[in-house]
């Protein structure tokens, strides 16, 4: 695997196998990689001719309150886990790299950021969108994959591609779990022994606003219900800051759930806020 530290090397090398008629596949990422990354770096290296992987930790989707300066930041362990599910390239530019001028230009969209986690973090998906169009823009055509661990910026940047014509398949895959079911996460090492052992509840609970509806329920508002009741159970936890039962595209709250619906919630435990989500498919159903 080789490390790649500036946009015109990594352009030249994919320029390159693209030329030859290989196809890339790409995994971005901010490191502190767990099962969870490495399941996107397995995915871009096995589906495609050449995987690439980047580590860059955007400031321009943190907030000044939010952990920028402390998030972790450990490239050697990094780059050895990219390396050993086949990775060919990592790219780890520098801010200066990224942002060699101050940033004039941003990418932000309408309607599935709004809701959720846009409430509470107002300028954080323009930033993502932002550098994920420079990272489209410098690994060039593509699959790309993300995880459905952060559903909503999934949506996002499944809308964002198609609305501008970025010539990148986004891939969705699959959130990997700890054993009791809590979504992998760097934040999860944060939490307290006692919020630790109580965390399941989460997922827990948007398994039973799952089922909920695989039963038959369609009123949004009663797989809410359902899902906050089972948040209820964790002693530690606060009042979610949001739980949802919405479409999967737009994730706006329609009035009957049909079609592909998403549960979402986000929990705080202390002062490490968890996210997580659910989908099903809801088959036709004869409007009789
Ligand atoms: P980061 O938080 O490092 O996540 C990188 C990718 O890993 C994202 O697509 C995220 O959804 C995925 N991921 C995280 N936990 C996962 C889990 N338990 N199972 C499956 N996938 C998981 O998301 C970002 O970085 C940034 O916003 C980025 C897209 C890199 C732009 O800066």
């Amino acid at each position: 695997m080789e490390i790649i530290h500036t946009v015109a090397e990594l352009r030249e090398r994919l320029d390159g196998h693209r030329a030859n008629g290989e196809t890339v596949g790409f995994a971005p990422t901010m490191g502190a990689l767990h099962h969870g990354h490495r399941s996107l770096m397995a995915a871009a290296a096995e589906h495609n001719d050449v995987g690439v992987m980047s580590i860059f930790v955007n400031p321009l989707q943190f907030a000044a309150d939010e952990d920028l300066d402390t998030y972790p930041r450990m490239l050697e362990a990094d780059t050895a886990m990219a390396e050993s599910v086949g990775v060919r390239y990592a790219f780890v530019p520098s801010v200066n790299e990224m942002y060699p001028e101050e940033n004039w230009t941003t990418v932000s969209l309408r309607v599935v950021t709004e809701p959720w986690e846009g409430d509470s973090r107002p300028t954080h998906f323009a930033g993502v969108a932002t550098v994920v169009t420079k990272l489209f823009n410098i690994v060039g055509p593509c699959r790309a994959y993300f995880g459905e661990k952060d559903y909503q910026q999934l949506a996002m940047l499944r809308r964002m591609a198609a609305d501008l014509n970025q010539p990148v398949d986004v891939i969705g895959m699959p959130t990997i779990r700890e054993d009791d079911g809590l979504a992998m996460s760097s934040r999860n090492l944060r939490l307290l022994p006692e919020h630790r052992a109580q965390a399941h509840v989460v997922s827990a609970a948007l398994r039973a606003g799952i089922a909920a509806i695989d039963a038959g329920e369609r009123n949004p508002d009663a797989v809410e219900s359902v899902i906050r009741a089972h948040l209820t159970e964790a002693t530690h936890a606060e009042d979610p800051d949001y739980v949802a039962a919405v479409d999967a595209s737009s994730l706006l709250v329609p009035e009957q759930l049909s079609g592909d619906v998403r549960v979402l919630t986000a929990v705080r435990f202390g002062d490490v806020r968890l996210i997580d989500n659910m989908g099903t498919t809801i088959a036709g159903e004869p409007n009789t």
